[in-house]
């Protein structure tokens, strides 16, 4: 039989049948010793010594099959096709654009954007990271419209700069700050489970969620721009329905409507980009796998009639042309086409939902399954009645699956976000399968206070 996890100080990433090593131990305590502690990214409760395909390993050897890769593992960790890509740019001697000079890659990138997005989404712009594009799409928005506020969604994320800060809204980023970005307002992010109203009809909820829209459109003339995910962070499927609606709305009031994509472009929800389930927005906002794992690259692909501010600047970044990066993208791009990713996505990712379905017959902790192609939820519950979220039972599972080598997080406490690389196989989604099993099994047959432990809470 197992061990209880010991939580002692140094201790306490342990797994239950395995003690840290060396590296990590020492990796740890420096860690905590050097950095600016902040929640969510602190402590941290292992390292990692290789990130190969679909699988990080940590400083003990173990092998986790990552379902987090805080989303940036869309072709899997260190392609080879990528890191040639790389190697070749840098034979060339060609890693960087000082401003003003154009270059092959970036240009390549920015045509082949351009040719693959939905409707006119034709004009693109680069820069690090995905908070910086934010910026830039809302920036794009208030010049094109000449209008200053936002709408977005409560409890989202959309970066950790200021103004990505005040559209998302996370207390964990904003408690403490004194004002946001001013016209940032929020709406209540639709939710088809946990509805305020007790509703199971979707387009009754749909009509209400619009409505509050209109109702804020109506008081706020000034709106430029609506941010949301396509599919939320939760992996809730909006319906086709909801995003017409509110595309038509847009249109109306001048809106410019910009779809956060960080997470689900590049063939995560079984399409290239997830708006194809829907409509087209103004706005596509890229990043995280954009940079194929490996380097930071995000930006945003736009429609053609944005392309009207030649005196001012939105996006003015170092490594806005950096070619580098751009051959990271293109590589990463060339895998998904060449792989047939997003048509494997959506097959796998069928195939998966139908096992968690399938687990949720079996254990009424299930409360619901949620998404679309390989970026699913489940969301755990004390009830069906009540839907009270299962936060240490979640945690408990969690723990296991870590345990036994699948990482994956935990959103609101309860909900098991599970996102693989879209280069995982099918044996690999019944390994995971089987172990959450093995786990929901455990939770069941354990008594809590055996397997509680809090180690991963913040993962
Ligand atoms: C949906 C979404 N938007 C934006 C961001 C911010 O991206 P970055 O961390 O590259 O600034 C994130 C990061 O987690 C995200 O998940």
């Amino acid at each position: 039989m197992k061990k209880a996890v010991n939580q002692g100080e140094n201790n306490r990433f342990l797994f239950d049948d395995n003690s840290p090593s060396e590296l990590t131990r020492d990796l740890l305590a420096r860690d905590a010793a050097v950095f600016f502690h902040q929640t969510l990214s602190s402590p941290v409760f292992n390292a990692i010594t290789k990130a190969e395909g679909a699988y990080i390993y940590d400083g003990s050897g173990k092998k986790f099959l990552d379902l987090h890769g805080n989303g940036v593992h869309t072709v899997g960790y260190n392609h080879p096709a990528l890191t040639e890509a790389i190697q070749k740019q840098i034979e060339q001697a060609l890693t960087f654009a000082p401003r003003r000079f154009t270059n092959q890659p970036t240009v390549e990138l920015a045509e082949k954007l351009a040719a693959l997005a939905p409707g006119d989404l034709n004009r693109v712009l680069f820069c690090p990271g995905g908070s910086e594009a934010i910026e830039m799409a809302v920036m794009l928005a208030k010049h094109y419209t000449g209008k200053w506020k936002t709408l977005s969604y409560y409890g989202t994320f959309h970066g950790a700069g200021f103004q990505a800060v005040s559209i998302g809204a996370d207390p964990h980023f904003r408690d403490g700050l004194g004002p946001m970005m001013p016209g940032a307002i929020h709406l209540e992010l639709p939710d088809y489970y946990r509805n305020p109203w007790g509703w199971t009809n979707q387009e009754q909820i749909d009509d209400e969620y619009l409505r509050q829209l209109k109702l804020q459109i109506e008081y706020n003339p000034e709106i430029a721009a609506l941010v949301s995910e396509p599919i939320f962070y939760n992996s809730t499927v909006p319906t086709k329905y909801f995003w017409e609606n509110v595309k038509a709305l847009c249109a109306e009031h001048n809106i410019i409507l910009i779809f956060d994509e960080i997470y689900t472009a590049f063939g995560r929800t079984g399409k290239m980009f997830a708006a194809e389930h829907f409509v087209t927005p103004d706005v596509i906002v890229i990043g995280k796998g954009f940079g194929g794992g490996i380097l930071p690259y995000a930006g945003i692909i736009g429609s053609e009639k944005l392309n009207v501010i030649d005196h001012k600047s939105i996006g003015h970044y170092t490594h806005e042309k950096n070619p580098l990066c751009a051959s990271v993208a293109l590589a990463m791009i060339q895998v998904v086409e060449r792989d047939k990713l997003a048509e494997h996505a959506a097959t796998l990712g069928a195939y998966f939902r139908e096992g968690l379905l399938d687990l949720q017959e079996q254990f009424p902790i299930i409360g619901n399954v949620s998404g679309m192609g390989l970026n699913l939820s489940a969301d755990l519950v004390l009830d069906r009645y009540s839907k009270a979220r299962a936060i240490d039972q979640a945690q408990n599972l969690m723990n296991f699956c870590m345990n036994r080598g699948v990482s994956f997080k935990l959103i609101q406490g309860n909900i098991l976000n599970l996102k693989p690389a879209l280069i995982v196989t099918k044996a690999e989604i019944d390994f995971v399968l089987e172990t959450l099993k093995a786990g929901l099994n455990h939770l069941y047959f354990t008594p809590p206070d055996f397997v509680h432990n809090d180690l991963y809470k913040s993962f």
